[in-house]
């Protein structure tokens, strides 16, 4: 509890381009969390290197990422958005909570084993303690509840494994977090195969909707959109392209999928691909132009960076400093 209020933590990377499913499906709906918890959303950078990265291309993704959550709307004031390198409590934490963790319970994690196959070249001791550093990220803020996709679930258990662990130990030091299940955003499928998420890991580029995506691009993309040989515009599971791009739609300018199918009503393909297109547009377009306007404005972004990695800094020390003193680390002279 901060101020009365329940913890959130998520975590995002700077790796890969956000699309337009991560915005409608996650990002927008996470504008009215800060109400009702005390967030605290970290570009883990520290994660990324388990990988290898090209450094300028590192920095420059990880402030665009940083700036592009302040631009969709979530307050900086309210948000605590900040790197997980500028507060050192995540390592510090990490190496405690590592003699912790079993190698058998960091053996079965499935995007260990994932990762490991497509960068068998550079499986390093960081790929496999991964999970450890994202338990310290929960447990530093002390975090009640956590957004999360079904590929980090796993993380999670661990995560709260290794608090319930280190709890019967030392008597309640960490907040046992849980999912967080809240009002689901849209799900938004891929342009090429609506029987799969919109993934910004996808190898087609027009499979997804980048939230960077120029207005040409956007439409080209969706003029190519798998649909099908119905001919007809209705909301149904029996086509899933057409749901797909009604859903879009739907998010997009706040209609429901009756008026929209009446808007539609008697239309083709052809009428339906390039109006959901302009809808997209209408809502990248300003984000994109927030997105270059917030950049120009390095002052502002660097206090946002310097006052919030302060405020994190803050909590997480508290946490560690309890940590460290129940496993038995000497206490420092001040
Ligand atoms: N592993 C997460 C991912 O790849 C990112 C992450 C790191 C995270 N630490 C976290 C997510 C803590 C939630 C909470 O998506």
């Amino acid at each position: 509890m901060i101020d009365g209020k329940k913890v959130l933590f998520s975590g995002m990377q700077a790796t890969g381009n956000l699309t337009l499913g991560n915005y409608l499906g996650a990002l927008k709906n996470w504008l009215t969390l800060s109400d009702e918890y005390e967030c605290f959303y970290s570009v883990v950078d520290m994660h990324s290197i388990t990988i290898r990265q090209n450094p300028a291309e590192l920095r420059k993704r990880a402030r665009n990422l940083l700036t592009l959550y302040i631009a969709a709307g979530l307050d900086p004031k309210k948000n605590c958005i900040y790197y997980q390198s500028h507060v050192s409590g995540h390592a510090e934490l990490s190496w405690i909570l590592s003699c912790f963790t079993y190698m058998g319970e960091l053996n079965r994690m499935t995007q260990f084993k994932d990762k490991a196959a497509k960068h068998a070249d550079n499986i390093n001791a960081g790929l496999f303690t991964y999970p450890v550093l994202m338990a310290a990220d929960i447990l530093l803020y002390q975090a009640d509840v956590v957004p999360v996709g079904v590929d980090q679930m796993q993380h999670l258990e661990l995560t709260r494994n290794v608090a319930e662990r280190f709890n019967n130990i030392y008597g309640d030091v960490f907040t046992v977090p849980e999912a967080y299940v809240g009002k689901v955003g849209a799900k938004i499928m891929s342009l090429q195969d609506p029987s799969r998420k919109m993934s910004k890991s996808d190898e087609n580029p027009n499979a997804s909707i980048y939230l960077m995506d120029d207005p040409d691009t956007i439409m080209r993309k969706f003029k190519r959109a798998v649909t099908d040989s119905e001919g007809c515009i209705r909301y149904s599971d029996a086509q899933p392209g057409i749901k797909n791009l009604l859903d879009i739609y739907c998010a997009c300018t706040g209609k429901t999928p009756q008026e929209a199918e009446k808007e539609f009503d008697g239309k083709g393909y052809g009428e339906l691909k390039p109006a959901v297109g302009e809808a997209v547009i209408s809502v990248l377009k300003p984000l994109q132009e927030e997105v270059a306007r917030l950049s120009g404005d390095k002052a502002y972004i660097d206090s946002i960076i310097k006052e919030n990695a302060e405020k994190a800094n803050y909590y997480a020390s508290k946490t560690l400093r309890k940590v460290q003193k129940k496993v038995g680390f000497p206490e420092k002279i001040r």
